[in-house]
């Protein structure tokens, strides 16, 4: 009982990060091949292609890469601008948003990731809405 209340004090004092939705995914190499996928789908997707021509495929590819790999909890650190900045002269409209995030998670199907890593992804993506939207 008192190893249990130790064990359950100390994780308080220095508690792991949670790595369990990085691990989910299938790690770096994982997110990586979820986000080669998703510029396949962007690229055949009508509604928002055209935002992306003569972007840096190589440079888009590396920073999502980081920064989903940051926010689900792994060992990354996105080092690309700002989202606000970004997206600011884009005028994403709401469908646009939605068909990006609907080609993510058939990205994420094509690469058998749990529906509930899925979810939890999205969550943690939602908070960004206003900054890509400029609102
Ligand atoms: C959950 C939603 C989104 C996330 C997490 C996201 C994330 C990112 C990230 C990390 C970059 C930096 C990549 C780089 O350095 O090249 C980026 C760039 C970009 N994003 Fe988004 N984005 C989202 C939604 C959208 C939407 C809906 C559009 C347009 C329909 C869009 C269009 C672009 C374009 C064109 C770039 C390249 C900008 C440039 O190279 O100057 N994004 N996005």
């Amino acid at each position: 009982m008192m190893a249990v209340l130790f064990l359950a004090g100390c994780q308080a004092l220095n508690p792991e990060p949670d790595t369990s939705l990085y691990q989910q995914l299938g790690e770096r190499e994982g997110i990586a091949n979820i986000v080669e996928d998703l510029l396949y789908l962007i690229v055949e997707d009508e509604r928002i292609n055209h935002q992306f021509k003569g972007m840096d495929v190589a440079q888009f590819h590396r920073n999502l890469t980081d920064q989903l790999c940051e926010l689900s909890g792994g060992p990354c650190t996105y080092t690309g601008r700002e989202m606000r900045e970004l997206h600011a002269d884009m005028a994403i409209t709401n469908t646009q948003f939605n068909a990006l995030v609907e080609n993510l998670i058939l990205a994420m199907e094509e690469n058998d990731a749990p529906t509930g890593a899925q979810n939890r992804l999205i969550k943690r993506l939602l908070p960004l809405y206003p900054d890509i939207r400029n609102l």
